[in-house]
């Protein structure tokens, strides 16, 4: 992993907002959003299951990391008070340009998960989310201080952490495999379950699961071609299914502030 400072971490996510490619469409119009949305929950189908976006209806609803935006629009569709930090203005800008497209509200504030109590009031989110993001920065356990204080003494966190003892792991310590779409991610930190829980300070942890396995032939998925791997083709999908929980290489925690 390259030596690097947020100023690295902001460009790498401005080069290549996370998802961009979920789509051929024209970026920015309504059916590019529609098949981004699309394609992630087809490729990622635990994460409407995680974040339980109906559950949220009229509460105020912290996005860190919201990229394009596109559990974002969910969270805003399902009535939530929705607000959001983004480190890339080159993401945020296209996430604040899905909510006009659909007409959806919701408040945007670019800055860095580290820097959450400037910009919010303290104990006032019932949800702090976040997924896929604070393995990306070089300090994480400071997002999560910073989680901490904004949310409400009730409320409840769920973050998407990477998993050290995971399939994707091994193939990356082996040469087979990068952490993302594009090579060069400044940080990119993996977690065992003992390290998601010193990570989490100032939190209970209510529910730590593996997830997500990518079954995919690369090239052809960026052809939008979805041919499993021959080993996870030949794998009966409850097998597959049970790999997955046992060595995915999402780590989803909830937890509830102490
Ligand atoms: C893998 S993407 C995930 C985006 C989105 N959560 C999703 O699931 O599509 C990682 C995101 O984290 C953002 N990020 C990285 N470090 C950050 C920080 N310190 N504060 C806020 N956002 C950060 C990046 O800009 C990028 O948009």
């Amino acid at each position: 992993m390259a030596d690097g400072n947020i100023a690295d971490v902001q460009a790498y996510w401005n080069r290549r907002p996370c998802n961009l490619r979920h789509s051929k469409q024209e970026v920015g119009t309504r059916e590019y959003f529609d098949e981004v949305e699309e394609r992630k929950y087809f490729v990622e189908p635990h994460i409407p299951a995680f974040a339980e976006f109906a559950k949220w209806k009229g509460k105020r609803v912290l996005e860190v990391g919201c990229g394009l935006g596109t559990d974002a629009v969910n969270f805003a569709r399902a009535g939530a008070e929705y607000n959001a930090i983004e480190l890339s203005e080159v993401s945020m800008e296209l996430a604040k340009k899905r909510f006009d497209v659909f007409g959806l509200k919701g408040n945007f504030v670019a800055t860095r998960g580290e820097e959450l109590s400037k910009h919010f009031d303290l104990a006032s989110f019932d949800l702090v989310y976040s997924f896929g993001v604070i393995h990306h920065t070089l300090n994480p356990v400071e997002i999560v201080r910073e989680m901490r204080k904004v949310i409400k003494p009730d409320g409840e966190v769920r973050i998407m952490v990477y998993a050290k003892n995971s399939w994707k792991d091994a193939m990356i310590g082996a040469g087979f495999d990068q952490p993302e779409a594009q090579s060069g991610c400044p940080y990119a930190y993996t977690y065992t379950p003992e390290e998601a829980h010193a990570l989490m300070e100032g939190f209970k942890i209510t529910s730590l699961e593996q997830d997500h396995i990518f079954p995919y032939v690369v090239e052809k998925y960026v052809q939008y071609e979805y041919e499993p791997q021959p080993w996870f083709k030949a794998m009966p999908e409850d097998m597959f299914r049970a790999l997955e929980k046992r060595f995915g290489w999402h780590m989803l925690i909830k937890g509830k502030p102490v």
